[in-house]
């Protein structure tokens, strides 16, 4: 969760190298610790990482999925011109509307990374995490975006509210549904049709991949009750993601994902927190 000159795409997080450790953690986009680079939207990677927990460790405890793009351009020579105070950073949030540019590979790297890379890492790791003893939690990192009251079609709003429109229950019935209204998103965005269409407009591609998280981390905290499934906002953190803009840093930003992931086996699941505090996302 922070900028380093050596990343790692994901990191396994352990208390004690030697044993099997009480609690084992995965951190897609994770940059430290016992790193394996690896790319969440590679098939082969994504097994090798399965493979590679079941046969150190055979089970898993924790999954934070915070691995994510923002899903727009920037005009470097804008931002450049912009000379933004990194000390005054959290006033550059409406200054920075002026140099983001939404391209549709963008927004289709976005929608593919946010949610089907996230989608596709939590499957291969489910068996693993059903192996825990010590409770298994999943956090799926989410954005403010994702706040239904900021979609603009009511339509789609009251929809996304109840989940048994999407999740009938079938195996693939519900990813066919979210797929379909990804793929129409992703059109109209390449036609120019979103504001007629009444998609999101502000940070559109990151909007829509962030509600869709929150719709997967309902479905899968209904379909896994013994689970902790849960989303966080982290806040407006500074990384390399807002371009440095952000107000509080990558340590206050993990603290909600921190006490998400840690939260009893009786605690909340299938909720949106707004950093470490239950919010109101739907
Ligand atoms: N910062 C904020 O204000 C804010 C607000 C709301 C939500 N979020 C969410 O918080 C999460 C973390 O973002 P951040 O602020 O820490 O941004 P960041 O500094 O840009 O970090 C994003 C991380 O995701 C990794 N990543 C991107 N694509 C990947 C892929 N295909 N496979 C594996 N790893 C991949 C990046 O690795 P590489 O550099 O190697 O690509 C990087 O480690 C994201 O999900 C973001 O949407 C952030």
């Amino acid at each position: 969760m922070q900028s380093s000159s050596t990343r790692h795409r994901f990191e396994v997080v352990s208390h004690d190298h030697k044993t099997i450790p009480q609690r084992l953690a995965v951190v897609t986009g994770g940059n430290r610790g016992i790193g394996l680079e690896l790319d969440i939207l590679d098939d082969n990677s994504r097994a090798s990482l399965a493979r590679y927990i079941k046969s150190r460790f055979g089970k898993l405890d924790i999954l934070v999925n915070n691995a994510g793009v923002g899903g727009v351009a920037v005009d470097q020579d804008g931002l450049r011109a912009l000379n933004i105070d990194p000390k005054l950073s959290g006033q550059a949030v409406d200054l920075i509307q002026s140099v983001i540019v939404q391209t549709y590979d963008e927004a289709v790297k976005c929608i593919n990374t946010n949610y089907y890379g996230l989608k596709w890492v939590t499957e291969a790791l489910l068996p693993l995490l059903k192996q825990s003893t010590s409770g298994e939690s999943i956090v799926n990192t989410t954005s403010l975006r994702s706040e239904l009251k900021r979609m603009p079609n009511e339509k789609l709003r009251n929809d996304m509210r109840n989940i048994k429109i999407w999740d009938d229950g079938t195996k693939h019935g519900w990813t066919v549904r979210i797929e379909v209204m990804l793929n129409e998103f992703l059109d109209d965005l390449k036609n120019e049709r979103l504001e007629e269409s009444v998609w999101p407009t502000m940070l559109p591609a990151c909007s829509m991949s962030k509600t869709v998280v929150n719709l997967y981390t309902r479905i899968l905290a209904k379909r896994h009750p013994e689970m902790r499934i849960n989303c966080v906002h982290p806040g407006f953190v500074n990384t390399e993601i807002n371009w440095n803009t952000g107000i509080i840093s990558p340590e206050e930003g993990a603290r909600g994902a921190v006490k998400v992931a840690l939260l009893p086996q009786d605690g909340p699941t299938g909720c949106y927190f707004d950093q470490t505090e239950l919010g109101e996302a739907w």
